[in-house]
């Protein structure tokens, strides 16, 4: 098994990249660390690359690269994993900031880059756009989402944060509630990518900054209930959905097994566990706790994701049922849901 240290970039690919460019430096305040003919990668402000542009037809998340600790020896890297029954290939010159790299794909098709050492770009004193502190996580719709989490589990050395029933999963490298979460969807795509900022006064500025550029939010200000982050949505001009979050839910000690206590959570200690299908899903305003059409969490210890989670909220099954569809509703029009 390979343990993964962190995130590192998401590659993206576009039609339209000068477009993208302008789109990720003025109004999310990336640097542009590099630009070849068809690639541009964005760093932020710190020198941490965190997205790659290259030129394509479709829209499309086709890689992403994870760290692992600084010094591994790669060859070693590739060994474990043909251990693990996988082909992987060295390559080199991955960005500006990775020489060298071992890839090969995940279940759903998504490129694995999984390098060591890295070098930060120069840092950008200049002030645009909403400048976050780091790519956050990146969540994707795929059919098997419980193979993907075994996966990922096993083979790259994640934990699973929460399950929301048996469809969407939240998986931990890090001390971050999570870095990557899988929706279950017939179709395998990004769903949405999300960039840490500092603080609740970042998301307002955030909230203006994007209004001033004429961009809509498409969910939020809310705080999650699922890793209790405050996020705000909008799609970039790809149409992909992005997410600005702070506030996320730590895991600071993997031993002691439980988030650092929030006085917003609703265990005291919150652990990682299953919820039910009829969580609300933010803390704050429609689809919350309190509102007309929530009900408690119906929570289960992590393990096995379960049908019993959804099952248990069924009861009494015609109130349910109502709040369900009400749900439903909301959900198909405020997506992302979570
Ligand atoms: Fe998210």
């Amino acid at each position: 098994m390979l343990q993964i240290k962190r995130a590192g970039h998401s590659t993206l690919t576009t039609p339209d990249i000068e477009r993208m460019i302008d789109y990720f430096t003025r109004i999310v305040g990336l640097n542009l660390a590099a630009r070849e003919k068809n690639r541009a990668i964005l760093a932020t402000k710190s020198g941490v690359e965190a997205i790659v542009l290259e030129r394509g037809s479709a829209v499309e998340a086709p890689r992403l690269s994870f760290q692992v600790a600084p010094g591994s020896d790669l060859g070693e890297v590739a060994s474990r994993l043909k251990k693990a029954g996988l082909k992987s290939e060295r390559r080199s010159d991955i960005t500006p900031g990775i020489g060298e790299a071992i890839a090969f794909k995940d279940p759903k098709g998504t490129t694995l880059e999984i390098f060591s050492d890295f070098e930060f770009a120069p840092e950008d004193n200049t002030f645009t756009g909403v400048m976050p502190l780091k790519l956050g996580h990146i969540a994707y719709q795929c059919p098997d989402v419980q193979g993907i989490v075994k996966f990922y589990c096993d083979v790259l050395g994640f934990r699973v944060s929460d399950w929301r029933s048996d469809f969407f999963a939240f998986l931990r490298c890090t001390r971050d509630h999570h870095t990557v979460n899988f929706l279950r969807d017939p179709k395998t795509s990004i769903h949405h990518i999300a960039f840490e900022v500092r603080d609740w006064s970042e998301i307002k500025r955030g909230c203006d900054l994007l209004a001033r550029s004429n961009i809509k939010l498409t969910w939020g200000p809310i705080r999650h209930i699922i890793g209790h982050n405050v996020a705000i949505y909008h799609k970039n001009p790809d149409g992909v959905t992005i997410e600005f979050f702070c506030d996320m839910d730590q895991m600071f000690d993997e031993e002691l097994g439980f988030f650092e206590p929030r006085p917003w959570h609703q265990d005291r200690p919150q652990r990682p566990k299953v919820w039910g299908d009829e969580t609300p899903s933010n803390w704050w305003g429609p689809m919350s706790r309190g509102s007309s059409h929530s009900e408690p969490a119906a929570a289960k210890t992590i393990g096995k994701p379960s049908r019993e989670a959804a099952s248990a909220a069924r009861t009494p099954a015609l109130a349910h049922a109502r709040i369900r569809q009400a749900q439903k509703k909301s959900r198909r029009a405020a997506k992302p849901r979570r």
